[in-house]
């Protein structure tokens, strides 16, 4: 190593040498009263030497390596962030094409045959023999429900069970804003024997801020029903988007833990995971773990991307966006125009966040939590609807790099009316290669848009 970066300051030296000698004869050149042949012939020669070594990795020299917003989508300087969509891909045609293309691209991925992913020794995470004695991944299996939802809830965990946790019974974390009774207790326990936690939620971390305009919110929200927005009027739904945006993360109970997958009730798992999904996360130092994108209800999030511009053009902000974000991804408005149009700029696209697998000193950091106490000022969790799928989506697609963020293919995952169904030996009892079984909503998927911006390596990976 050392023998190595001496050699490097020898040629860098050199290097260093030609370029003085170089400018010292164009110097030189344009003093002396030459024969203009014979300074044209010299100059020749000198730029035919210059053309043969590729001084480009001396610094300075490279003066295209800034780049634009026009050719690299992105421009961060203080007080300067921008972002543009350049398509990448070069896509082509009206949004009905584009969606013919881009359906076809994602329907030719899924069918192709996989099995775990192949960027990392499964063998070293392979169910143990005795979960009793297992040294688990720092995580938790997160579930926010009420007691209500007990049935709905149970459903799922018996499928999660069967799919993965039975083989590592990893601790459950079940979350709530009023206590859970005992007879929901109970009745988890009888799911998995796991062990379990039951979390009330502080009020604080819970309740909509004193500061927010109750007549404003219902006010506003009233335009939002008008518009067909679901859940608008729901308070609970304003809290429950917040509160998985931010206070999550500060639960005390939290504390001991980094990784979490996130279920809900009423989903289905159709795989059996036969490796430590934690693990893989842990080792391969993913920040994020989905399975479908889709479009959101673009008049939801009409000021979310405008908000956010404000905020990275505050002071030194632009420092925390990541170089290789998934910016494109979150700026394609090829298929959906007018959500695109709508949500000023933000296509809508989002990681669908029933499912989700998450590093949460990501989302315990500086960067998205100086960012989520900017939205949370502007009110517009209450006077917006903004979802906790667009919102995280946002802050993974600016803050991290897109290569930490990972599409579990594997996982065969439904949640009504969309799933994610793989082509492999270790999936049952879901089709294979479309989002859902409704041709109309078809457009709403945009895991294409993944696929071609964000992903390096569509096929070496599984
Ligand atoms: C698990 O992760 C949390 C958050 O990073 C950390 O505070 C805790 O010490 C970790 N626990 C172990 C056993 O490493």
């Amino acid at each position: 190593m050392l023998s190595l970066k001496h050699s490097l300051r020898w040629v860098y030296l050199l290097a260093a040498c030609n370029v003085i000698i170089i400018l010292a004869i164009m110097v030189y050149l344009d003093a002396t009263p030459l024969d203009q042949e014979v300074r044209l012939t010299i100059r020749e020669s000198i730029q035919s030497l210059t053309n043969k070594f590729d001084f480009t990795y001396l610094k300075g020299i490279n003066k295209d390596s800034k780049g634009s917003a026009q050719d690299t989508g992105y421009t961060l300087e203080p007080g300067n962030v921008k972002f543009k969509f350049v398509n990448p891909k070069a896509k082509q045609g009206d949004p009905k094409e584009i969606l013919e293309q881009n359906t076809r691209k994602y329907t030719e991925v899924m069918n192709q045959k996989i099995a775990g992913p192949k960027d990392f020794d499964l063998d070293l995470i392979r169910a143990p023999s005795d979960p009793g004695t297992y040294e688990h991944a720092n995580a938790t299996i997160v579930a926010l429900v009420r007691n209500s939802e007990a049935i709905g809830i149970g459903r799922t965990i018996r499928k999660f069970e069967r799919s993965f946790n039975g083989k590592f019974k990893y601790p459950y974390t079940f979350i709530n804003d009023e206590p859970f009774s005992d007879k929901f207790k109970k009745k988890m326990q009888s799911y998995s024997d796991a062990p379990m936690e039951f979390i009330t939620i502080p009020r604080e971390l819970w309740d909509r801020p004193e500061s927010i305009d109750a007549k404003k919110q219902d006010e506003l929200m009233q335009i939002m029903e008008d518009h067909d927005v679901g859940y608008a009027k729901m308070l609970s739904y304003h809290n429950m988007c917040r509160f998985y945006l931010g206070n999550f993360y500060l639960l005390p109970e939290l504390q001991k833990y980094r990784y979490y997958w996130r279920i809900e009730p009423n989903v289905d798992f159709y795989t059996d995971i036969k490796y430590d999904v934690f693990k893989y996360m842990e080792a391969k130092k993913r920040i994020y773990g989905f399975t479908i994108n889709l479009y959101d209800i673009d008049r939801s999030v009409e000021t979310l991307w405008p908000e956010t511009l404000k905020f990275l053009n505050k002071g030194d902000n632009y420092k925390y966006v990541n170089k290789n974000g998934a910016f494109q991804w979150l700026l394609d408005d090829l298929q959906n125009p007018r959500n695109a149009k709508t949500a000023n700029g933000y296509s809508t696209c989002h990681f669908w966040s029933n499912f989700e697998i998450g590093d949460m000193n990501f989302f315990r950091s500086e960067a998205y939590m100086e960012w989520f106490k900017h939205l949370d000022s502007t009110g517009k969790f209450y006077y917006e609807r903004w979802g906790d799928a667009p919102v995280h989506s946002i802050g993974l697609a600016l803050f991290a790099d897109k290569k930490d963020i990972h599409w579990f293919r594997d996982i065969g995952y439904s949640h009504d009316p969309y799933l994610n169904c793989p082509h492999s030996d270790d999936t049952s009892g879901c089709k294979t290669g479309l989002l859902g079984q409704w041709e109309h909503l078809l457009d709403q998927n945009c895991m294409a848009n993944w696929i071609d911006y964000s992903m390096e390596d569509t096929i070496g990976i599984y």
